[in-house]
């Protein structure tokens, strides 16, 4: 398949696997890539700039193929040396970054300089618009439903892709809450020109994590995950767990008055708990909706190669099979 994210990174398939806190790690991203996706490491769970360097060899040494970094510009407790990780990833030869949370502005002149194409990951329709102004190749629309955080519009993608659609020139992947061939067949429908998908890659047999996080993911269903930190205007959608709900129960009592020191212990240094030790009652962990949706836990290249032989499946016979009044009753299943 062959649509405008494909040709602007140079991969097979419009799939991303987007940026995930300690499980972006170069084996997941990888094992994307050479599914013929993009695979994406998450730049800031490597510590330091030297140590996403050794990453992104890392990665090199397991693919040939295109894969990018992940930037996040959000509300930390400890600001991380930005430019210093652009340095890394330009002399790592990486050519595509995917932004997210704030405007990568002014981090775009040496991104662009260094030949890199940005993805910056929005959850608005006005953001998606700023990110096309400062020059960002892509925009990955991040809807109400996906796992990490959405914004404070609550707008689900049913609604922002078409949006989207209306209003942006530049090429963008639907992202939150793809799962399958459905999702991908539904985003190319309403204007997008791909995926991004996070919660659906964690439950894949390389993806770096704990055994119990993946086991969790084909547990859950899509009634099982939270906002938190509405409050905070820095919501995040997360699994429900017993952290979690400690603390939605702290979120209660102080209601307008939260501050982020109270909840510190519910989302302070969680992810290596849960991802790598699997403890599953740790804390604040992001997760979405699409959770419902997950069955089994695959190679990434059986998920891929699955998605993309259903969505042919969908459009050549479902699809057509109404225009040729052959087809009616038939419901689209994903394959467990
Ligand atoms: C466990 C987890 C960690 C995430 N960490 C990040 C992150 O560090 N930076 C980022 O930009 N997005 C992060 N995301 C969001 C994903 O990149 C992606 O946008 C989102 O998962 C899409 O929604 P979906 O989970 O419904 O597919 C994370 C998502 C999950 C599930």
């Amino acid at each position: 398949m062959k649509t405008a994210i494909t040709e602007l990174f140079g991969i097979q398939h419009p799939i991303i696997q987007g940026g995930m806190h300690y499980v972006g790690f170069a084996e997941l991203a990888a094992a994307v890539s050479n599914a013929g996706g993009l695979g994406i490491i998450t730049g800031l769970t490597q510590k330091t700039p030297e140590l996403l360097a050794k990453e992104i060899a890392r990665c090199r040494g397991m693919t040939n193929k295109p894969f990018g970094v992940n930037l996040t510009f959000l509300p930390s407790f400890t600001a991380p040396p930005y430019p210093e990780y652009i340095a890394a990833i330009r002399e790592g030869g990486v050519k595509v970054v995917e932004t997210a949370g704030r405007s990568p502005e002014q981090y775009m002149p040496a991104l662009k300089a260094a030949g890199i194409k940005v993805i910056h990951k929005c959850t608005s329709v006005r953001h998606s618009l700023k990110a096309e102004k400062i020059g960002c190749d892509a925009v990955s629309v991040d809807g109400f439903e996906c796992g990490g955080h959405p914004g404070e519009d609550d707008i689900p993608n049913m609604i922002l892709l078409p949006r989207a659609a209306d209003e942006l020139k530049v090429p963008f992947v639907a992202s939150g809450g793809m799962a399958d061939a459905r999702s991908l067949v539904a985003a190319l429908a309403m204007g997008a020109a791909g995926m991004n998908m996070g919660t659906r890659f964690i439950a894949t047999r390389e993806a770096p994590v704990h055994p119990n996080v993946k086991r969790a993911l084909v547990e859950a269903t899509e009634l099982d995950t939270r906002l938190i930190m509405r409050a905070l205007r820095n919501t995040e959608r997360v699994l429900k767990n017993k952290g979690v709900d400690q603390l939605l129960e702290i979120e209660r009592e102080k209601g307008g008055t939260l501050k982020i020191e109270d909840i510190h212990d519910q989302v302070a240094g969680v992810y290596p708990k849960v991802m790598i030790e699997g403890h599953m009652d740790a804390g604040a962990w992001s997760c979405g909706m699409v959770v419902g949706l997950i069955n089994d836990i695959p190679t990434v290249k059986e998920l891929i190669d699955r998605i993309m032989t259903e969505a042919e499946q969908i459009i050549r016979q479902r699809l057509t099979g109404f225009l040729d009044g052959v087809e009616t009753q038939k419901p689209a299943r994903a394959v467990a």
